[in-house]
């Protein structure tokens, strides 16, 4: 019922872009923490959550790698944020993982603003960025479009402010609300096992209030909260919707994207993990290598498909450009053909990841580019369907014949 939900609760922000394009450090000036010179090698490898204030007002942060090889995490961002922040270097400009990125948060059906960062350097070029996202489709509002477009520098703190107030501003007319009274609901965004303290998680509470002494359920696992962390260190007794926090007291350590669900007691608790374990159990039994197109079928057929979400990858950039061409041309009466994702290169365990983000699963379509082993493997495992082409009309007729619900 709706007023179950009647308390605002802070925006969960995630931070996304290219390998070093500065999100960490963004996130460093912001909370006046120094996490960015810590990382092995510069990198960040890990998801994170961090809460900060502003004018009275919490934000969640979530930051993500930008490293290609963390697509994971990157499509775990963005499916549990409500708005993401797309970091772009200004002295480097649009990059794969930038698009990789934007391609979440559209997967996701997440808004998302710009902050084009490093613009103290003097060879930085905003202007480059805005014209090159506007190529995109991502048009700037000074330009007549849409996106909010920030400029700012992590190391001087030029525009943090304003990137600040975009956000709330962002958040304001979403009116996230949430019931502070209801048993708890969580999502996992990270966990690890730690010596001495066993599992431990990353959550953030989505609604209701966690407290010490829980009972839980977690996916195939379950137990109940003994400690609760918060971003600084220091403990507390209770998570309030949209914050986050890490916690211990599971039986096993949980995946990552699970749900984490307060329960009367114990029992209960024992009793659901064990029937979720049984019931996935079972479909990973009757799991098959053609999910993905069969469920778009049917989904078409029964029209109940507006978007046919597709990635794809060529060759050369002309290729790319002129597939691209051609499908959105392509549309019979209701379903479009929706290109979340495009770029020159093989196929990538990176591009299952993100097809399968999608909703419904993306169909990758490969133009004189072949997967690699562990894409091949990975949409095995995942029921992705991967087609590849030699010649460019080939490729469209597929998608034509699967537009009509009939490919095979
Ligand atoms: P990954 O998480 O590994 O993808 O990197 P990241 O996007 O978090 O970037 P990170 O914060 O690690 O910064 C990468 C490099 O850019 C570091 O050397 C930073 O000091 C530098 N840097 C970040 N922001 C700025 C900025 O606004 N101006 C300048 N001049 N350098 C910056
Ligand atoms: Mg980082
Ligand atoms: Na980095």
């Amino acid at each position: 019922p709706e007023e179950e939900f009647d308390t605002e609760r802070p925006p969960i922000v995630t931070i996304m872009g290219h390998v070093d394009h500065g999100k960490t450090s963004l996130l460093d000036r912001i909370r006046n923490s120094r996490i960015a010179a810590k990382e092995a090698g510069g990198i960040t490898q890990h998801i994170g959550a961090y809460m900060v204030e502003k004018d009275g007002k919490k934000i969640t942060f979530i930051d993500t790698p930008g490293h290609e090889a963390f697509t994971e995490m990157r499509a775990r961002g963005a499916q549990v944020t409500d708005i993401a922040i797309i970091v772009v270097a200004a002295n480097d400009g649009v990059m794969p993982q930038t698009r990789e990125a934007i391609a979440h948060a559209q997967a996701a059906g997440v808004p998302f603003i710009v902050a084009v960062n490093k613009i103290d350097l003097p060879e930085a070029n905003p202007d480059l960025v805005k014209s090159q996202l506007a190529e995109m489709g991502i048009m700037p509002v000074e330009w007549g479009g849409e996106y909010e477009f920030v400029n700012v520098s992590a190391k001087t703190g030029e525009g943090i402010d304003d990137l600040l107030e975009t956000i709330l501003l962002q958040a304001e007319m979403m009116e996230l609300k949430a019931n502070p009274k209801c048993p708890a609901k969580a999502v996992v965004i990270e966990s690890r096992v730690e010596k001495g303290k066993g599992p431990v998680a990353t959550v953030i509470v989505k609604n209701g209030t966690l407290k010490k002494q829980d009972s839980f359920v977690c996916g195939k696992t379950f137990g109940r909260v003994r400690l609760i962390i918060d971003d600084l260190g220091k403990q507390k007794k209770e998570v309030l919707p949209g914050e986050p926090a890490e916690i211990t007291g599971f039986d096993e350590a949980p995946f990552a994207g699970d749900t984490l669900v307060a329960v009367e007691s114990d029992r209960i608790a024992k009793e659901t993990a064990e029937k979720w374990k049984e019931y996935l159990e079972r479909r990973e039994k009757s799991k098959t290598t053609k999910a993905t197109l069969e469920d778009l079928q049917k989904m078409i057929l029964e029209g109940n498909l507006k978007k046919l979400p597709v990635i794809v990858k060529a060759d050369t950039q002309g290729s790319v450009e002129a597939i691209k061409g051609s499908l959105a041309k392509l549309k019979n009466e209701e379903v479009k053909v929706d290109i979340i994702h495009s770029d020159v290169g093989a196929i990538t365990e990176n591009d299952v990841i993100l097809a399968k983000a999608s909703e419904p699963h993306a169909i990758i379509l490969g133009f004189n580019v072949r997967p690699t082993t562990q894409a091949k493997n990975k949409a095995k495992q995942e029921g992705i369907e991967i087609r590849t082409y030699s010649i460019i009309y080939d490729l469209i007729d597929d998608v034509k014949e699967l537009l009509s619900g009939l490919m095979t």
